[in-house]
């Protein structure tokens, strides 16, 4: 039975060269025989975080993110490199989609999408270090919500001239972004909540 994997990209840019790697990633989780849903951020369109409009209640967007991210035992991100670190964008749906529906019975405070994930980071960057320090930045952030990262993590460097006109990724960087989807998936047949 297929594997769901969550798979998005921390950039809404037209030309997003995380969106690409995600595209990269989404359809080589589907020839390894995943069940992906590879979504767009742009599509959910959440507010910036603020608790005071939380509490007049959890936007749509957010619940429907929440439940997405719950039902996936395996993710894909493909972070952009703001500032050596991820991205707000990316801060605030992690921020939106973690914290607790307060006051409903089916998202009670005990349930956390995060825990028990497997997640696989992917970056890219025109530099030359592919967006690698966003990495090192969103681990932390993911283990403590209590998700489990593969070990492979891969940053694409260089990406201005990586893909081509049909947004295919060459070798070997195609390997790279292979070995963080197999780990990924590997692990979420194990282990995943
Ligand atoms: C950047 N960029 C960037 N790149 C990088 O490798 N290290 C960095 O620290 C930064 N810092 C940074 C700050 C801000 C505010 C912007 C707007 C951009 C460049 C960034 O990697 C580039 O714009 C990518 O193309 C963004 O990812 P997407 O949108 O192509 O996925």
């Amino acid at each position: 039975n297929a594997i769901p994997l969550l798979v998005f990209a921390g950039s809404t840019r037209a030309q997003s060269h995380n969106r690409r790697l995600a595209q990269v990633a989404a359809d080589i989780a589907r020839a390894a025989g995943a069940a992906v849903t590879h979504i767009e951020l742009a599509d959910f369109d959440l507010p910036l975080y603020n608790a005071d409009l939380e509490a007049r209640g959890t936007p749509a967007a957010a619940i429907r993110l929440k439940e997405i991210f719950h039902a996936h035992p395996a993710w894909v991100i493909c972070s952009p490199e703001y500032n050596g670190s991820y991205t707000g964008l990316l801060k605030n749906t992690i921020d939106w989609v973690s914290s607790p529906v307060k006051g409903d019975p089916e998202w009670g405070d005990g349930l956390k999408p995060f825990a028990g994930k497997v997640v696989g980071l992917l970056s890219a960057s025109p530099g030359g270090l592919g967006g690698l320090r966003s990495l090192s930045h969103l681990s932390p952030l993911l283990l403590n919500l209590q998700c489990w990262l593969t070990p492979r993590q891969f940053a694409l460097a260089r990406a201005g001239d990586a893909f081509d006109a049909e947004g295919r990724l060459a070798e070997p960087a195609r390997a790279g972004v292979q070995g963080v989807v197999d780990q990924a998936l590997w692990a979420a047949r194990r282990f995943a909540g």
